[in-house]
């Protein structure tokens, strides 16, 4: 989308990506979380964030519940605002990546179409898209908000899952089981994921 005026000028940093990484020691990507609500999101990628610092790794989460009540707090849950939700986040996280860091960005992100054009903003290289993968059963089963209840007594309404669309990602680049895993192994599979794919040096 273009600017709205035509008189606005782009700067080019003197710094690059490359610049970054050779200072830092480490790449810089966006970590794309998509699942439903109570795959456990959330939790793994504070975990994820923590074990990253252990390494020496710069990174930061941006979390759905979190940002909806700053920057994102005029935005509901119509298909409408979740592009727009998602599409912020998305220049967001450019901009964290821009500046050399690991961004983990946890949101349900139900539509594949707007993970697909965020997942276009990116060079290849720093973007993946990770499935943190919960059966809806298991999701509703742990409830830890009390939200599926509230959605299914109808005091919700366009409820992921329940009343409005989650697609199953068609092409992830990791796929994170955290219906069979704990945390720890589902972590200390995603930093594997990342050492194999040498963004850390
Ligand atoms: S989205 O779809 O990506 O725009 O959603 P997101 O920004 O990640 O926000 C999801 C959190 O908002 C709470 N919540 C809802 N989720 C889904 N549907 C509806 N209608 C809804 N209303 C409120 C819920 O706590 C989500 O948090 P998580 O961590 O996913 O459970």
């Amino acid at each position: 989308m273009e600017p709205k005026s035509n008189h606005i000028t782009w700067h080019n940093s003197n710094l690059n990506r490359q610049d970054r990484y050779t200072r830092n020691g480490h790449k810089s990507c966006a970590l794309w979380f998509t699942g439903l609500s109570g795959s456990g999101k959330s939790t793994l990628a504070f975990a994820l964030e923590k074990a990253l610092f252990a390494e020496n790794v710069n990174s930061y989460v941006l979390d759905g519940d979190n940002i909806r009540h700053g920057i994102n707090r005029d935005l509901g849950f119509s298909q409408e605002d979740r592009k727009e939700n998602i599409r912020r986040i998305g220049e967001v996280s450019k901009l964290f990546v821009d500046a050399g860091m690991f961004i983990i960005a946890a949101f349900i992100s139900p539509s594949e179409k707007d993970r697909q054009t965020v997942r276009e903003m990116f060079e290849p290289e720093a973007f993946l898209e990770i499935y943190v993968k919960c059966s809806l059963e298991e999701c509703e089963r742990r409830d830890p908000k009390g939200l599926y209840r509230k959605a299914r007594d109808g005091q919700i309404p366009n409820f992921t899952g329940i009343s409005a669309a989650y697609d199953i990602p068609e092409n992830p680049h990791i796929v994170i089981d955290t219906e069979h895993l704990t945390i720890e192994e589902s972590t200390r599979q995603l930093v594997e994921h990342l050492r194999d794919r040498n963004y850390f040096t």
